[in-house]
């Protein structure tokens, strides 16, 4: 027996099918990986997966807005996404009359589901290779042309393995897309930004959302005309869950990973990037929290802006700590010394050294660039200064949620940083002049904030009824001063040498191809549909405590606190729990009867993968992935199969609080649940 096993390894490995559970995979290319993983538990095709001739799961998932996912679940155009992907539109319909944001919306019946303007579903109708037309001299602006048909799909050819591939994908976008169902943000945001990118996770990232479409199933703009689009398919819905090493995948639309750059990359979002950015915003949430700490109206305020900057700043600070205990700075350089002595006399040779060269001429340039982005355009100011928002039709939707006291505050900080680290030469004139004239950062600011017109709504009708002369306007003439040095000096020399970078990287990238024939590559994501597959798994979070990988109803009471605002569940939550009124989605997990709420597995996921459906072996919706865990965030760099988890919401926790809080069970009705 035991040389029957040893054997079945070996061979597995000769053939190279043993693989880590790293990899985002094109649905078209899904063959190559399809022994794998019906090794691991799939138990359907490729052509189930993707397929060009007949209705595959491909044509359940979409791209949500332009950058979540999302997936089919009715016959009859419903569709699930997170909460955070819906949050704008269950946002944009709430009113201090009707704040679903608060109280959570459901739609009783169709009439009552709310358009959305400006937001679209993406359906992929198909991908292709069109690296040998490229190759021929076809531009793409001819490809995408014969590809939209006149307007009938909106098509884009996206670059692969840094220029080596080229890839046309055709979309259908449909345009009427309606707000069916969201729970409360105390059960869709559970947690806040203090569970963000944690495990373990209580929180019922979903919303609903329907597709209508005009009489011929063809995407049209909103009319009370439109019917529910009818899909070429929908997920079968499991309620089963998955066991702890069970099978499963994600499908859906990753938006960026670099998992073939230098050392010189990962070290400089290691030791330049990522500490100044967390820097800056430390420096801006401390401020925001302080005056939330202090007034409760500005808690609600700042809340979305808040949460908008903790999220990069958590996972920016999860993946340096992942990047550093992975040393993954060092471990790229010894890959690339063995890498150079293999490439002597090859093609390849000397590549790293000019990829390390043009690194270092890019370094000042990235360096300012950070500043600029992250410290000067952080000052909503400057963000006021602009044409359009000074000649906008709603002035007080531009000051909407804005405390100028806040942003004073913030620009203190960030222009200190900006003086204290940014070189001269990328320090507009204009600036460098006014601060010396006025001795100090504080003094400048105070200057600033005074005399500006725009620093609120009533600041800019007045100076408008006046004829005032915006050019003169401080404000103005700082964001001016900005954006032409950032023109002159950055923007063009940051994007050349990235050209180049990038032409260095399609030889670099074919070197790593040729040095590791065995290894299967798996292209960067760049927000293109992708599967990823892994099994359900804990972790080792620390020495010693090892993280289950589902989380239950009695976690969330565990952790309810009527004193704090992120973790106040719904009473009629509370009701249930105590009456243990769990229906058909109770269940006996981790030892009790409870109702199984998130759960971790190991599926290659980022921004963009939200939304996604998490599926079993075969092709059933367990859940909607939400989230990674902190640990795991270094894995658009470097990804680690010990660690590396994707978080999703489990689809009975999801039916549960459409059943049983939100009281919408005609919506189950329509669904396929088994
Ligand atoms: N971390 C998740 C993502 O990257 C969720 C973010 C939304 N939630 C929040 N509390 N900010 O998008
Ligand atoms: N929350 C992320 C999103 O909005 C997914 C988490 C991740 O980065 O993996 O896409």
């Amino acid at each position: 027996m035991k040389r029957f096993l040893i054997s079945i390894v070996a061979l597995l490995s000769a053939t190279g099918a043993l693989v880590a559970d790293e990899g985002m995979w094109l649905p078209s290319l899904i063959g190559e990986r399809i022994k794998d993983m019906q090794a691991k538990g799939f138990e359907l095709t490729a052509e189930d997966i993707y397929s060009v001739n007949q209705a595959a799961l491909k044509d359940a998932v979409v791209l949500f807005g332009r950058g979540c996912s999302g997936e089919l679940v009715s016959a009859e155009g419903l569709l699930l996404t997170n909460h955070h992907c819906g949050y704008g539109q269950i946002q944009y319909h709430s009113s201090v009359e009707h704040d679903y944001l608060t109280n959570g919306f459901w739609a009783m019946n169709r009439s009552e589901e709310l358009p959305n303007p400006g937001l679209t579903v993406s359906f992929l109708q198909r991908m292709e290779d069109v690296t040998a037309r490229i190759e021929a001299g076809d531009t793409v602006k001819e490809i995408v042309a014969e590809a939209e048909e006149g307007g009938k799909y909106s098509a884009s050819v996206e670059s692969l393995y840094y220029n080596n591939k080229f890839y046309l994908f055709v979309y259908q976008v449909y345009r009427d897309v309606r707000l069916v169902g969201a729970p409360p943000s105390s059960i869709g945001k559970f947690g806040g930004d203090t569970d963000n990118w944690m495990w373990p996770r209580h929180t019922g990232d979903f919303s609903i959302f329907r597709i209508y479409a005009d009489k011929n199933n063809q995407p049209a703009d909103y009319s009370p005309e439109n019917v529910p689009y009818t899909p070429k398919r929908h997920f079968t819905i499991s309620t089963a869950g998955a066991e702890e090493g069970g099978f499963t995948f994600v499908y859906g639309f990753p938006g960026t990973t670099r998992e073939y750059v230098t050392s010189d990359f990962v070290d400089y979002t290691l030791n330049h990037s990522n500490p100044a950015k967390i820097h800056l915003r430390t420096l801006r949430l401390d401020i925001i929290s302080a005056a939330q700490e202090k007034d409760a109206a500005t808690r609600i305020m700042y809340a979305s802006k808040h949460a908008n900057i903790a999220n990069a700043w958590k996972k920016w600070q999860g993946e340096s700590l992942g990047l550093a205990r992975r040393k993954t700075v060092e471990k790229k350089q010894a890959y690339e010394a063995r890498f150079e002595q293999w490439a002597t006399g090859t093609e390849y040779e000397g590549v790293l050294g000019q990829l390390h060269d043009k690194y270092a001429d890019l370094l000042p340039y990235a360096i300012s660039r950070d500043y600029f982005l992250e410290a000067v355009y952080a000052i909503e100011l400057m963000g006021f200064a602009t044409p359009r928002r000074i000649n906008a039709e709603n002035v007080e939707a531009n000051y909407k949620d804005y405390l100028p006291t806040i942003d004073r505050a913030i620009a203190v900080e960030m222009l200190r940083e900006f003086s204290q680290n940014v070189a001269p030469e990328f320090t507009p004139e204009w600036f460098s002049a006014k601060l010396a004239e006025c001795g100090s950062v504080e003094n400048f600011v105070e200057w600033l904030f005074s005399n500006s017109r725009l620093t609120s709504a009533e600041a800019l009708r007045g100076a408008r009824e006046e004829g005032y002369d915006f050019e003169s306007d401080p404000a103005v003439a700082m964001r001016k001063a900005f954006d032409e040095l950032y023109k002159e000096r950055i923007e063009g020399q940051y994007a050349s040498l990235n050209r180049e970078i990038t032409e260095l990287y399609k030889t670099y990238m074919r070197g790593q191809m040729a040095f590791e024939p065995e290894r299967s590559f798996y292209p960067d994501a760049n927000l293109t549909l992708r599967v990823a597959y892994g099994s359900v798994a804990g972790y080792e979070a620390a020495d010693g405590v090892y993280h289950k990988p589902y989380t239950t109803l009695d976690g969330i009471i565990e952790k309810d606190n009527p004193n704090i605002y992120d973790y106040d569940i719904p009473q009629s939550l509370r009701n249930i729990y105590a009456s243990k009124d769990y229906g058909r989605w109770g269940v006996e997990l981790n030892g009790h009867y409870t109702v199984p709420v998130a759960f971790l597995a190991k599926n290659h996921t980022t921004g963009g993968n939200s939304g996604s459906p998490i599926l079993n072996g075969r092709g059933e919706l367990l859940g909607i992935n939400f989230d990674r865990t902190w640990l795991s965030t270094m894995s658009d760099l470097d990804y680690d199969p010990e660690i590396c988890r994707n978080i999703s919401v489990d689809i009975r926790y999801v039916l549960f609080v459409i059943d049983k809080v939100g009281g919408a069970s005609w919506l189950l009705d329509e669904m396929t649940i088994k």
